[in-house]
């Protein structure tokens, strides 16, 4: 028995490096007005630490660039195909695999089949895709994340579970009118927080008493179970893709983007049992992404993600990478920066509502932050709150629940010195919050805003 050191390192080393551009703060402070204030119209080589998000931004491994080599390109029953099917069921057994290019698809395809006028799909908390493909059917999209998910200051092992009581409450009077309830783990729009699996189970247990479908959102599934092995009474000697099997179990399909956690650049899924719902799924996809065992991608695709699966419930993988959010957000806990607590799976969430708290919601507290953090360091983050979910079906402008702002960490891409930069340009721009402006948007598409907008400074 050696000594056990307390230092947590990346289970991995560097193969093969990008080059980062530098840049003036000159530069930038051009660069975010010609983009219209949109961190989303930024050239990403004048960006230097992109945080934007953690979807298809991950570093593949050796393993999975090896696996590409195996990619077999035939139209129809490509030995991808099946790979990518076994690698999916031995942690999701569901009877029907639906392979599509991104998430979103998977949801496009379901809500398309299921969704519809007068309909009302109940979730922990929509992301804004899932959202805005709930309401392009027709659907009304209602969160039902428990109280503690709303506050950021809160602490709460599993802030992403669903209030049982509302859900329950939900079901009474409209079960006719919910076709399928859904619970994102972990909860993105609600700070990467995880979700119980005794939560999960409650949801299962109401949804089959009611006779209605439960599905998962399954993005970040393997940071969701790691943080049940971790937090949860009875559960840290089990393995982790246990836990996600049992996850699987007690639901009746899931909707996957694998741009996060199976290390993907592209891809995703729908899987579900229902054979008749499968087959009205599949012919939405044969008219939209492809043949059913290509779905959106290419066999090479496929291949990566098997690969991507297994490595994705390591535990050595989800220790470093748990801790290294962490790491982030613990030091900016410290330095006074108020972030959302506990902090989640991939990424740290400033709160913007506190630290520009002179600024009105509909004055996008949030993006000014963000656009400030590029200004100054070029770091490129995320808002999650008016800008994102402020326009409401009726077309009336409301306050989000949350002014967010997302520093989201790709998979195996930065080291503990970009972090520490980040801290430091954090805790700065913090400290001069209360002179950063408020914004106006000049421009909005009608849906999903928060992409193509283009914003003013109040000055
Ligand atoms: N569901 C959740 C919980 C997500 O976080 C995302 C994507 C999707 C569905 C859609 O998947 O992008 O493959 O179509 N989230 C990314 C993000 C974009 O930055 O959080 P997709």
């Amino acid at each position: 028995m050696g000594t056990t050191y307390r230092t947590i390192i990346e289970p991995f080393r560097i193969h093969s490096v990008e080059p980062l551009r530098m840049t003036t703060e000159e530069e930038r402070v051009g660069a975010i007005d010609k983009a219209g204030n949109n961190l989303f119209n930024l050239h990403a080589e004048d960006v230097l630490v992109d945080l934007l998000t953690d979807s298809g931004t991950g570093a593949m491994s050796r393993d999975q660039w090896a696996a590409i080599q195996h990619g077999d390109e035939s139209y129809a029953g490509s030995p991808s195909w099946f790979r990518f099917e076994a690698a999916v069921k031995n942690l999701f057994p569901f009877k029907h695999v639906i392979p599509t290019h991104q998430g979103r698809a998977a949801e496009k395809i379901l809500f398309s089949v299921v969704g519809g006028a007068g309909k009302i799909i109940p979730n922990n908390t929509h992301f804004d895709t899932t959202r805005a493909n709930v309401e392009a059917s027709g659907a009304e999209a209602r969160d039902l994340v428990i109280a503690e998910g709303l506050d950021a200051a809160t602490v709460h092992p599993f802030k992403g579970n669903m209030d049982l009581g509302a859900l329950e409450a939900l079901l009474e009077t409209n079960r006719d009118d919910i076709p399928v309830v859904v619970v994102t783990i972990t909860n993105n729009s609600g700070g990467g927080q995880p979700v119980s699996l005794a939560n999960i189970r409650g949801v299962s247990e109401i949804c089959r008493r009611y006779g209605v479908l439960f599905f998962l959102d399954a993005c970040r599934f393997a940071e969701n179970a790691w943080f049940i092995h971790e937090r949860e009474e009875g559960q840290s000697g089990r393995e982790i893709a246990d836990i996600v099997r049992e996850i699987a179990s007690l639901a009746d399909g899931m909707t996957m983007s694998a741009k996060k956690d199976p290390f993907g650049n592209i891809g995703g899924w729908l899987a579900l049992n229902d054979d008749q719902i499968a087959e009205q799924c599949r012919n939405v996809l044969i008219l939209t992404e492809g043949f059913p065992t290509y779905g959106g991608l290419a066999g090479r695709d496929l291949e990566a993600l098997a690969q991507g699966l297994s490595e994705s419930v390591q535990p050595d993988y989800l220790r470093y990478r748990i801790r290294s959010t962490a790491y982030l957000g613990e030091a900016l806990d410290k330095a006074g920066v108020p972030v959302v607590k506990p902090i989640g799976g991939h990424a740290v969430y400033l709160d913007a509502k506190t630290l520009l708290s002179h600024l009105d919601p509909l004055e996008y507290p949030g993006q000014s932050l963000a656009i400030a953090l590029y200004q100054a360091g070029g770091i490129r983050s995320c808002e999650i709150g008016t800008v994102m979910f402020g326009r409401q079906p009726d077309g009336s402008e409301q306050p989000a629940a949350m002014e967010l702002v997302r520093l989201a960490i790709p998979r195996r891409t930065y080291t503990q010195s970009h972090i520490d930069y980040v801290i430091e340009v954090v805790t700065d721009v913090a400290s001069r919050s209360r002179s950063l402006p408020g914004y106006r948007m000049v421009y909005e598409p009608k849906a999903l805003r928060h992409f193509t907008a283009k914003f003013e400074a109040i000055l």
